[in-house]
């Protein structure tokens, strides 16, 4: 049987987690693409504080002693970040080796390129592992789905995330606390501003458009925002209005374009989203032969992200005598669409229903004068509550459910109701999802 030589760039979670796999499956990986599979070297900036005599690979500390070495037919990219990594693949594909990477950042912001680059040499770049772990959704997407017209994407796509509003939902736990868990579990980013403000479902829901709509990768039209304004009362409001507040990176085909966007969403507790706890990830997708499926699963961790990491490389080892016309596209789509023929809107076009939480004076006519304002912007008002919290302070707290509106309306609105007198403190607004 013919050994195929490796190089992993990085020695991290994720690259112990590929070794441990590759030696623990080694037999079953052989039967299912022919070959054996080899660690040949390994590549990390220090190795001090590691036992290298335990290793059965040649522990380096310069990645291009791997790009160079004519054994090597194909180098993982497993250390992050997105400079260096993006010079690391650049010369691993000009050297004429497949790489298979993880490394979300880097494809949503410059995969494009490298993308290219790849086609143009006959070589794979492979990402199964960039966008939810364990969870095979470009697999599903770019093969499994290719039938259909992709109407909608949905994810739980950044675990830590979904682990602290599920904590905070379950629980009432406080969100600093949490987020210190999901870091000392591993789950976070290293610096976890990125889990926080959106940034990472941001950069996998880009990846996840491209290959629904056939798309080139447009991170920067991602509209993005995080949890950190989500606090107790939504969560309780939205439980007493039958929703949980989850945050999805969503990817919404429309006649006119695509909405891009990652937010904290009011969905439905029926929805299948709505059970997914704790840092798992799952991926809604509609499509107009499929209807809706669901895949769900570990989206971070040594073991889930190494059994993407190597179904990837079982791929490109299954095709390294193809020719590039024989190989499948990066997104699926032999032509991808240009910018203006199914461009990502932008917000202002966005459709979307809303829950809004504000606080005005409880006087007569107040509420007459902000259901006024709905109506003078044509917004259909779904369900109204009022609360009295804060009724001591002559206070109320008025929580509002709309129906479908454009966002530049309720925008309009918003300005509107900014104005009014009897307002107390910012209007809180979260989008509201069916999911259907
Ligand atoms: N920080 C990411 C998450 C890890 O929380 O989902 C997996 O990409």
């Amino acid at each position: 049987m013919k050994t195929v030589a490796i190089g992993i760039i990085g020695f991290g979670t994720v690259a112990k987690g590929v070794v441990e796999v590759l030696e623990k499956n080694a037999r079953e990986i052989e039967r299912r693409c022919g070959y054996r599979l080899q660690v040949k070297a390994v590549a990390r900036r220090s190795w001090e504080g590691v036992d290298t005599q335990m290793l059965s690979f040649v522990c380096s500390d310069n990645p291009y002693s791997l790009i160079e070495d004519e054994d090597i037919e194909i180098i993982l990219e497993l250390a992050g970040g997105v400079d260096l990594a993006g010079q690391y693949i650049e010369a691993a594909l000009l050297r004429g080796k497949h790489v298979v990477t993880a490394n979300k950042a880097l494809i949503a912001t410059r995969g494009q390129a490298l993308f290219d680059l790849a086609r143009e040499r006959g070589l794979e770049l492979a990402y199964e592992a960039a966008v939810a772990g364990g969870i095979p959704i470009i697999k599903v997407l770019r093969e499994g789905m290719s039938g259909n017209q992709v109407l909608q994407v949905a994810g739980i796509i950044n675990g830590t995330s979904n682990f602290i509003l599920t904590a905070m939902t379950e629980q009432g736990s406080d969100f600093a606390e949490v987020l210190t868990e999901a870091q000392a579990l591993g789950y976070a980013e290293a610096d976890p501003t990125f889990d926080i403000d959106g940034t990472d479902a941001a950069h996998k829901i880009t990846i996840l458009a491209s290959i629904a709509f056939g798309i080139e990768l447009q991170f920067e039209g991602v509209y993005k925002e995080g949890i950190d304004h989500i606090n107790a009362e939504d969560l309780q409001y939205a439980d007493e209005l039958g929703f949980r507040i989850k945050h999805l990176g969503l990817a919404i085909r429309r006649n006119n374009g695509v909405e891009i966007r990652v937010h904290p969403t009011l969905i439905p507790k029926n929805a299948l989203l709505s059970s997914v706890s704790g840092v798992m990830n799952a991926v809604q997708v509609n499509g107009n032969a499929l209807g809706e499926g669901l895949y769900y699963g570990a989206g971070a961790g040594a073991l889930p992200t190494a059994s993407a990491v190597i179904a990837d490389l079982i791929d490109v080892v299954r095709e390294l005598n193809l020719s590039q016309e024989d190989r499948l596209a990066e997104f699926g789509f032999h032509q991808l669409h240009n910018k203006t023929a199914l461009p990502v809107l932008p917000s202002d076009e966005f459709h979307s229903s809303y829950y809004l939480n504000l606080r005005v004076v409880d006087k007569v006519g107040v509420l007459a004068e902000v259901t006024k304002i709905f109506a003078k912007s044509e917004i259909s008002i779904a369900s109204i509550i009022q609360k009295n919290a804060l009724a001591h302070e002559n206070v109320v707290t008025l929580i509002i459910l709309t129906n479908l509106v454009k966002e530049s309306s309720m925008n309009a609105a918003l300005e509107q109701l900014q104005t009014l007198e009897a307002l107390r403190g910012q209007i809180k607004r979260i989008r509201v999802e069916f999911l259907g």
